[in-house]
């Protein structure tokens, strides 16, 4: 069976969301990160997407989306589209968010558990839920600050719930997008568990070479390319882990129809019905 699962990057590569289930994108301001996250999560919410010439897939197994904007800008417009609870826009919905996300996903966990050992969300065919953390660096920082007994409280949910996320996500199909300036572990803030587990490395617009490498690590080549607005270098867990990042320019998006096809991609949203929803 052909992946339920697969983003396109570009016409001719794909990401499949449900093996590389954590995804991190960097890149400077107005590099084209968060144009990027609105057509990805229009495929993610409209799985599975078999016919390449469109972008919105038959959605019978769509992708649950989340987010957390603290910038209040474009991903946060998603609130009116998504059921309640979904979309934060200040620390202490950011928590709420968050923390019903994880719980969900161990609801999930425990279905799971009831089938045979190895089983997966992916391998029983569910559907994805997926928290987009848009600005992370200002989300973290907002969470970081603040020194009274609530806010350290907070602090440390947050930390906990990301690191739960982060590692338990893969088996239960719940994915993390990061998406962030600066994305390299020493000055972003990105825990190192978030690092480790993401499948899927993104870095949009022209930069010094000594950034892309902050992003990829030393071991990957970077090729001499330079990046426009909406163009990014990619790093995908086991094919590109020695060798290039691959080059790809996003596809369009044509700000005049994005808010109908979105509107059309986000018509299957429930948190439960699609907790133990299975394609047959
Ligand atoms: N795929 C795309 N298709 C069409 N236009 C794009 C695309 N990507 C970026 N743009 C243009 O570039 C602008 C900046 O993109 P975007 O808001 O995604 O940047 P960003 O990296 O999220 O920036 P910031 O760090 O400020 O949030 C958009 O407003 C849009 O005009
Ligand atoms: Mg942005």
């Amino acid at each position: 069976m052909k992946s339920l699962y697969k983003v396109a990057l570009s016409k001719s590569f794909s990401w499949d969301a449900a093996r590389h289930i954590n995804a991190i994108i960097g890149g400077v301001r107005g590099s084209g990160k968060s144009f990027f996250a609105l057509g990805a999560l229009a495929q993610l919410a409209s799985f599975p997407r078999f016919d390449k010439s469109k972008l919105l897939g038959i959605g019978t197994v769509p992708t649950q989306i989340f987010a957390v904007d603290l910038k209040n800008s474009d991903i946060a417009r998603l609130s009116e589209l998504l059921p309640s609870d979904r979309v934060a826009i200040d620390k202490e919905e950011a928590i709420n968010v968050v923390t019903h996300f994880d719980g969900l996903m161990h609801q999930r966990l425990k279905k799971i558990r009831n089938y045979p050992f190895g089983a997966t969300a992916s391998s029983l065919h569910m559907p994805l839920y997926y928290l987009i953390i848009d600005e992370w660096s200002a989300t973290n920082a907002a969470l970081m600050s603040g020194t009274t007994k609530t806010d350290k409280d907070l602090r440390y949910r947050w930390q906990a719930l990301i690191q739960d996320i982060s590692m338990l996500g893969r088996a239960a199909g719940f994915g993390l997008i990061v998406i962030s300036q600066q994305i390299s572990v020493t000055n972003s803030g990105i825990s190192s568990a978030v690092q480790e587990e993401a499948g899927l490395k993104l870095h949009f617009g022209d930069a010094e070479m000594a950034s892309y490498r902050l992003t990829f690590g030393t071991e990957v080549q970077i090729p001499n390319v330079q990046l426009d607005v909406g163009e990014a270098f990619s790093w995908i867990e086991g094919i590109t882990s020695s060798g290039y990042v691959i080059p790809f320019a996003a596809p369009y998006i044509d700000t005049a129809n994005m808010w109908d096809i979105l509107i059309q991609a986000l018509a299957n949203q429930d948190d439960n019905y699609y907790l133990d929803y299975q394609l047959r």
